[in-house]
């Protein structure tokens, strides 16, 4: 039974789901929420579908059993793999996160438009879906392999990050693109980084504020918006060393580590 006062559940491939947190807790404070951090498996970006399927129906049952009621894919890989399957398996409202191309594809001047991904996410039929209706706009895709290890590492500013970031955004600026789309919930921790190597002109759009806006239409319609006049709870359980989500967390919570 789904009541108001039920904690939303979100889980992610590990720490960078916390930039979706973030976004609900901010539109939503006083809603109860569980963050899951798959870091022991992560990363999603470079395993087969039926890997990640099987990965984002364990995390569901993992939060299920903590009685959410709705689930947050806070991971692109895992929303354009696995949220079809997840809708068909479970009884719940769930909110998925895709890469923001309609915004940069409506609004590019120079018809040009970076993304940034996993591969998972580059390759998967919903992102296939989604730029056919772009035709006209040049879409230069990256893999941002080795990006999602690192952030999970926290070596966040080490300069294998920069290197890698150069090396993946230079072709980017030369083909002139004047919006770059943040196609994976990890990579908003990389915004200063970014924002050293592309020019002032580039916009960068991420989808955190989208979904958060999203699950509070959910909450809305489905009737289970919580109307409590408290701050609600925030559980952060990861099944990996908890010093990485601590520490993206800026020390404000508590991690707790648990085996699923
Ligand atoms: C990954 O685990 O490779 C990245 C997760 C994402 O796509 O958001």
């Amino acid at each position: 039974m789904n009541k108001r006062t039920n904690p939303i559940g979100l889980f992610d491939s590990g720490v960078g789901g916390t930039s979706i947190w973030r976004e609900i807790h901010n539109i939503l404070p006083n809603e109860n929420t569980i963050y899951l951090a798959d870091s022991k498996n992560a990363p999603y970006g470079q395993k087969s579908k039926e890997e990640i399927i099987e990965l984002s129906i364990k995390n569901t049952e993992f939060l299920l059993h903590q009685n959410c009621k709705m689930i947050v894919v806070a991971c692109n890989t895992a929303t354009t793999n696995a949220i079809k399957e997840l809708r068909t398996k479970f009884d719940i409202p769930f909110i998925g996160i895709e890469p923001a191309i309609k915004p940069a594809a409506n609004s590019t001047k120079t018809q040009t438009i970076g993304i940034l991904a996993t591969q998972g996410t580059l390759n998967s039929d919903l992102f296939h879906k989604a730029v056919l209706d772009y035709k006209d706009i040049k879409i230069i895709e990256q893999v941002g392999h080795g990006l999602v290890k690192l952030i999970e590492e926290g070596s966040l500013e080490s300069a294998d990050m920069k290197e890698l970031l150069q090396d993946y955004l230079t072709p980017m600026i030369k083909a002139n693109i004047d919006y770059l789309v943040l196609g994976c919930s990890h990579y908003p921790y990389l915004i200063p980084q970014i924002k050293e190597i592309l020019p002032e002109s580039v916009k960068i759009i991420d989808s955190g504020q989208a979904v958060a806006r999203q699950t509070k239409n959910v909450l809305v319609t489905q009737d289970i918006l919580n109307n409590s006049l408290h701050k609600g709870n925030t559980l952060f359980y990861t099944n990996s060393t908890p010093k990485v989500l601590s520490s993206i967390l800026e020390n404000k919570y508590d991690v707790e580590e648990r085996d699923f």
